[in-house]
């Protein structure tokens, strides 16, 4: 360890040389021999841990070199000798704390050396004292710091959360507009076969009116069919109300091919036109199912209107419709021998707005409108589509046994 600095101030050169032969051993001593000398020693060597001073010196007393002293740095700790009579003259110094301890002149060895190593002592803990300040200072700016980036980081995670909220917010409007437009888009799409039938019966009584060849029985069956076909449009429409899920409730015990004969009213013509035959085969005893029949109509209705798009063109188009009990379900097996899905895309065609045809052609509806009735009434429906022999959807729906007085 290097040895503590003393400054010795004294107007005696005899006393400077027996304090440096005394201590020099032990501390690392500077001397001067007057106020003004001290000042300028003492603004070289910051590190001085303690100034000793004679209190009577020309130009300047010790209490006032030591004042000085304290004004520019009050660390060093500061040491006067006296002689008995000067006392009184510093006492005043020494209640103003200005000053560690004064020592008698004549000092002895023993006793400036304790006086000497207590000051070194007390300089140390001083110095240790502000290190430790410094310290203190610098973590209290590392925590403030620390909380200071906590509170930045407790603020952006609010913003962020904030923003994950809004976002939410907004995606759940979006994925509400998106189903409304699909709902919208869907009634659009399954009223558009009624209303066709509509226009054509109107077009015709209103040629037959023009031509004079009014049949008033077959306006009478147009008119009651028209009918049917509002009445089924306004119910299409109702299931805006319900979000287009179908309610149970509603459900009546319906006949799979009766079902299919009230579809193929709006296709018979079409289907006659394109030369396209439509068989189909019912096993004895077929059960019932529960359901709503306009929805199980929009069924028929969309696998009537595909199987039409994919036979555009086929030689001998066919259609056939096989109703059988399977276990606990009906079973319907609708085929067609028409173009068929490419085994890419079989997976997709339920899918909403999956479609391959050309724009203004298909939306890519029809078939995950069957889904979502399929679903609705606990059934299933799957497409098998073998290369080169057109296209089959294979529908269970869950039987209705009740009505057979041999069931349970
Ligand atoms: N009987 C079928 N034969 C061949 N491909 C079919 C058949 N039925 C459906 N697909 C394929 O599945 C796709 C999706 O059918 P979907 O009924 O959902 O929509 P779309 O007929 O294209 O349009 P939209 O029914 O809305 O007018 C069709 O584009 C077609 O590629
Ligand atoms: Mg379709």
């Amino acid at each position: 360890m290097t040895k503590p600095k003393v400054l010795y101030v004294d107007d005696e050169e005899i006393n400077l040389a027996n304090f440096v032969m005394f201590f020099e051993n032990e501390f690392d001593i500077l001397t001067a021999q007057s106020g003004k000398d001290a000042l300028r020693l003492f603004s070289d060597h910051q590190d001085l841990a303690v100034v000793v001073s004679d209190q009577r010196m020309p130009e300047m007393t010790g209490v006032k070199l030591l004042a000085e002293i304290y004004a520019i740095n009050p660390d060093p700790i500061r040491i006067i000798l006296t002689a008995y009579a000067d006392i009184r003259d510093i006492t005043d110094a020494i209640n103003q704390g200005h000053i560690f301890q004064y020592v008698q002149k004549p000092w002895h060895f023993n006793e400036l050396q304790l006086i000497l190593r207590q000051a070194v002592d007390k300089y140390r803990l001083i110095q240790q004292n502000k290190e430790l300040l410094v310290l203190l200072d610098e973590k209290n700016q590392l925590l403030t710091a620390a909380n200071r980036q906590l509170e930045a980081d407790l603020a952006l995670q609010q913003r962020l959360e904030q923003a994950r909220r809004e976002a939410e917010v907004k995606m759940l409007s979006q994925s509400k507009l998106a189903s409304l437009g699909e709902i919208a888009t869907g009634i659009a799409h399954e009223i558009n076969q009624p209303l066709t039938f509509i226009q054509i019966a109107l077009q015709a009584s209103g040629r037959d009116i023009e031509n004079g060849t009014l049949d008033l029985n077959e306006l009478s069956a147009d008119i009651q069919e028209s009918i049917k076909q509002v009445r089924r449009i306004t119910k299409i429409i109702n299931h805006l109300r319900t979000f287009g899920r179908a309610d149970s409730s509603d459900f009546t015990e319906l006949s799979l091919p009766d079902i299919l004969n009230n579809s193929l009213i709006l296709y018979q013509e079409k289907l006659k036109v394109n030369g396209i035959g439509l068989e189909s085969s019912t096993s004895p005893d077929l059960p019932l199912v529960r359901g709503d029949a306009v929805q199980l109509e929009q069924v028929f209705i969309n696998l009537i209107q595909n199987a039409l798009d994919a036979l555009a063109g086929v030689p001998s188009p066919r259609i056939t419709v096989d109703f059988r009990q399977h276990y606990e379900t009906v079973m319907v097996t609708f085929s067609d021998n028409g173009c068929g899905v490419p085994p890419q895309v079989i997976t997709k065609i339920f899918e909403p707005f999956f479609t391959t045809k050309p724009i203004g052609k298909g939306t890519g509806l029809g078939l995950s409108i069957i889904y979502g009735i399929i679903a609705d009434h606990n059934g299933t429906i799957e497409c098998q589509s073998p290369p080169g022999q057109g296209c089959q959807f294979i529908i269970t729906l869950p039987a209705w046994f009740n009505h057979r007085p041999h069931a349970d």
